[in-house]
């Protein structure tokens, strides 16, 4: 059976003068599937989304969402979209419900229609109490609820939300990917007559799909899937499972004192490539099947130079350590 896609990008690219900001990049995303988007700054991630939601056109390479190509039909596609760009700006001086109203009304949405439809999405990002506030007074938080509260008023099928959460604290961040997860494990309640709409059949719908990008690895490992992008490219795709997979065996996680004994040690080994420091301990990670080796030949380096081991093993590899390593490796 052919699986459907609601994003599907494919070989995008866009210069910018000298500069490749987006190469050769592929996605495809699911209804009821959050793809993550990671990299560092200047990977890449924003220009994607622009390509992806028609604000650029690409230099080569297709792009479709719910099936609407994006360059030949744009409107339809922007149809199927709500986007939560990186800076996005609210109408500081407008309250809450005054500031969905605007973005409602500019997605066409008539009078009838977008009251009782705002009104049960302040609900769902749990802004309901806070409608009458003006937005300049809203938390950090509260103001990236309404964003996306704004980005959803159009029912869109498509969500594109770049870094939502940067700045925002745990708690808030938590909360808004309860959000996501009940928006994408929800399913779609289309009205009748978009039947076949773009070539996706009511039968095969789930949830939103979601394209997010985040510079947490905590967020990362709850997509279902990631695009590692680097240089505007990406350069490793998969589950979260499968990418912290590839390290699996070669990460050794060290506690002891004194930290800098423990890292000048763990630097001299020949089968150590990197040394990463998270909190009290450290990630040492190993060339393949080195692990025991140098498990044991560090266990007397930190001895003889005086430091002490509270525990050294093998660890699971986290999301943090697998990109370390992706990173390194592309640089070669
Ligand atoms: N409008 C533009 N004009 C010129 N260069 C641009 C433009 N937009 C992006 N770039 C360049 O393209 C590259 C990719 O930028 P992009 O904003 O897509 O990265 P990003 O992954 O979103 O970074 P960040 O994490 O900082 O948001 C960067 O080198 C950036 O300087
Ligand atoms: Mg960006």
């Amino acid at each position: 059976m052919n699986e459907t896609f609601f994003i599907e990008a494919e070989n995008l690219t866009k210069h910018f003068g000298e500069v490749r900001a987006v190469d050769g990049v592929s996605i495809r995303v699911k209804p009821g599937e959050i793809y993550g988007l990671v990299g560092s700054d200047g990977a890449g991630k924003t220009t994607t989304m622009r390509l992806i939601v028609g604000a650029l056109k690409a230099d080569s390479g297709e792009c479709s969402v719910c099936g609407y190509d994006v360059k030949k039909h744009i409107e339809d596609a922007r149809s199927q979209l709500g986007y939560l760009s990186q800076r996005f700006s609210l109408y500081e001086d407008l309250t809450v419900l005054e500031n969905i109203r605007f973005f409602a009304e500019v997605r066409g949405l008539k009078p009838d229609e977008w009251l009782p439809r705002s009104l049960e999405i302040l609900d769902f990002v749990g802004l309901a109490n806070f409608k009458d506030r003006r937005a300049g007074q809203l938390s950090g938080g509260m103001k990236q609820k309404l964003g996306l509260a704004s980005a959803l008023v159009t029912r869109p099928r498509v969500l594109l939300l770049d870094e939502p959460t940067t700045g925002v604290d745990p708690v808030t961040r938590q909360d808004f990917w309860q959000l996501l997860i009940r928006l994408v494990s929800t399913p779609l309640h289309l009205p009748p007559n978009s039947e076949n709409l773009g070539g996706v059949s009511r039968r095969d719908e789930g949830g939103v799909a979601v394209l997010i990008s985040t510079p947490y690895m905590d967020e990362a490992s709850r997509c279902n899937r990631i695009g590692f992008m680097k240089s505007g490219r990406i350069i490793a795709e998969g589950t979260p499972w499968q990418l912290r997979d590839r390290l699996t065996g070669r990460v050794l996680e060290l506690r002891g004192s004194p930290l800098n004994v423990l890292r000048r040690a763990a630097h001299s080994d020949p089968d150590v490539e990197d040394v990463q420091a998270f909190g009290d301990r450290l990630h040492i990670r190993v060339r393949e099947k080195k692990a025991d080796d140098v498990l044991s030949r560090l266990k007397s380096r930190i001895r003889s130079a005086g430091g002490t081991i509270e525990d050294l093993r093998v660890t699971s590899p986290g999301l943090e350590d697998v990109f370390i390593a992706l990173s390194e490796a592309s640089n070669e």
